[in-house]
């Protein structure tokens, strides 16, 4: 077994994360689902963050039947708050597939498990490692940062060149056995000691073989993402309130915030009144807006306007197609992203 392996296995036995809750207590037998659920949750997100959510989502939806059967907005809905929409999704979906394909039994084989919506090669060994034991490598943000620094690998560590490096030097240092505490070992080394800013060295079990730390180039490692300016947007959100309710609509299926509930948008420059008269058949009054909030997304950030507006007539009372009324305290609870959940929360307390 490598060095590396062995070092970071007993590392983890001793100062390592036991307690998580998804993790199989010993004795145990290891619930694929519960790990899978786990493990989508923690892309993009920390630890700290998906504790709650987790607990209250296997409450909901305990085994992957209960999942299955529930609709999209039920899953969204306690997926909401949580960001990335599109893994809830996903889960959701593959759960179906799981059904479907597998008689609701997790695939153990390491190739069909990649075959599911939202699993990619690393989530795929993570799942496989901890369910079932497999020798496979994950290669996560965390991962790669602690292989940059330690063999010293040039380049941003996400270039296709570079990550297939990575995926190569990680296979070579996979033990045979024990696959369950190197798995954890490298995402809790990663995630306490070798971290991005301020990394614990002097507590390292890899340091006495680490190159970048031997030529004092940890902090310059790994090799940042070649910078683009990220683009920004605006947009105004009409918030019509009637009573004590406000109109929210269901967003297309596809594309940010996809399935969830929101407020309708305009593009600036439009009179605010004439437009809800002709697009929504409501005779309104714009009321003061509220203060700008900003929304950072992987790929560009968001400006929103909130634009409240007293509704005095509604042409026709029934109910379109993708809106619904709500009051403020139930939309609060429902299937809508968090800055959305910011504008109700403030006009509960105006
Ligand atoms: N990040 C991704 N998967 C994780 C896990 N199983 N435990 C802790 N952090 C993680
Ligand atoms: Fe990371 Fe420092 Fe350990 Fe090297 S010695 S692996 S840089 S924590």
């Amino acid at each position: 077994m490598s060095d590396f392996a062995t070092r970071l296995i007993a590392w983890q036995k001793v100062h390592g994360r036991h307690d998580l809750p998804w993790q199989t207590p010993a004795n145990q037998t290891a619930d694929p689902y519960a790990i899978w659920v786990s493990e989508i949750m923690l892309q993009q997100t920390q630890v700290t963050a998906v504790i709650g959510y987790y607990s209250k989502f296997m409450q909901r939806f305990p085994n992957i039947s209960t999942l299955a059967s529930a609709t999209q907005d039920e899953v969204l809905q306690h997926w909401s708050g949580l960001g990335y929409y599109s893994r809830a999704r996903n889960l959701h979906n593959a759960a179906q597939t799981i059904m479907d394909d597998y008689s609701g039994q997790f695939p153990q084989d390491f190739n069909t498990i990649q075959t599911l919506s939202g699993i990619g090669r690393s989530t795929a060994a993570a799942i496989a490692s901890f369910a079932f034991n497999q020798v496979q490598t994950i290669l996560d943000g965390n991962v790669k940062r602690v292989l940059a620094r330690h063999f010293v690998v040039e380049g941003w560590p996400s270039a296709p060149k570079v990550e297939k490096e990575l995926w190569l030097l990680a296979e070579q240092l996979l033990p045979k056995q024990g696959m369950v505490a190197y798995t954890q070992g490298l995402m809790d080394l990663g995630a306490t000691l070798c971290t991005r800013s301020k990394p614990k060295c002097a507590a390292c079990p890899l340091m006495n073989s680490c190159e970048a730390y031997k030529q004092q180039r940890v902090h310059a490692l790994p090799t940042p993402k070649p910078r683009k300016a990220i683009p920004e947007k605006n947009t105004t959100m009409l918030i019509f309130l009637r009573g004590d309710e406000v109109m929210l609509e269901k967003r297309p299926a596809t594309g940010i915030w996809g399935g969830l509930w929101s407020f309708p948008e305009i593009e600036s420059g439009h009179d605010i009144a004439t437009y809800a008269q002709n697009n929504f058949g409501i005779s309104a009054l714009a009321a003061k807006p509220l203060p700008m909030l900003s929304h950072a997304f992987t790929h560009f950030k968001l400006h929103i306007q909130p634009q409240p507006l007293q509704v005095l007539k509604q042409q026709t009372s029934a109910r379109e197609a993708g809106q619904i009324w709500l009051n403020i305290e139930d939309a609060i609870g429902a299937a809508i992203p968090t800055p959305i959940r910011k504008i109700l929360q403030s006009l509960l307390k105006s």
